[in-house]
């Protein structure tokens, strides 16, 4: 059986793997779906494994290679499970390449207006999630001194907009 190397074959990213947080929805699935298509590897991390499934399945219909591991990107444990799933991946390799830190939810509203009981929830997913990720992935690729970690930011995180504030802190 052809791994993804050989599978992807002349394309830009072919023989590499790629992690990407919030696959299942908008700015991540577009990009599992643009890597995939430049001939990456992709594994596929989010909440939903059903959306998960869905984008595999578009992936693997266009001749690409994904691997679905469903999970928290809010929770250490579970972000160390998943860098180990895409180590152990033969199909991609036994190793990752690139890392999009995508996973990421917004909050309307300034410090006065916005609802407190979602704060801890937003820094968990925008902030330490994603601060450990690009930790673990970091010292990974910093071992093989190759790769790259793509971290989504956003403009209210440079111009801090007073309806949403506090997401912008968090970008
Ligand atoms: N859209 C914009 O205009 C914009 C602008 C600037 C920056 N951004 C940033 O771009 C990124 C993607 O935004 P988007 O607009 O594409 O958002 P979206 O359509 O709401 O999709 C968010 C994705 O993140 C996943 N996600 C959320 N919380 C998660 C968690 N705790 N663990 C794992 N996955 C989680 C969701 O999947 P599940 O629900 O299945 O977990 C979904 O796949 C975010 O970091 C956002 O801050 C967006």
């Amino acid at each position: 059986m052809a791994n993804a190397t050989q599978q992807a074959g002349g394309k830009r990213l072919g023989g590499k793997t790629a992690i990407v947080t919030g696959a299942s929805a908008g700015i991540g699935r577009a990009t599992a779906l643009a890597l995939a298509g430049e001939g990456a590897a992709v594994v596929l991390n989010a909440r939903r494994r059903e959306r998960l499934d869905e984008v595999a399945a578009v992936i693997a219909a266009q001749g690409g290679t994904a691997l679905v591991v469903p999970g928290d990107a809010g929770r250490a444990e579970e972000i160390d499970a998943l860098l180990a799933q895409a180590l152990a991946w033969a199909d991609g390799g036994n190793k990752y390449d690139i890392v999009v830190v995508n996973a990421g939810r917004g909050l309307a509203g300034s410090v006065l207006t916005s609802d407190e009981a979602q704060w801890e929830a937003l820094y968990r997913t925008n902030v330490l999630g994603a601060a450990h990720l690009m930790r673990q992935a970091g010292r990974y690729l910093m071992q093989r001194r190759s790769g790259d970690i793509v971290a989504l930011g956003s403009v209210v995180g440079r111009q801090i907009s007073p309806v949403s504030a506090v997401y912008g802190s968090t970008k």
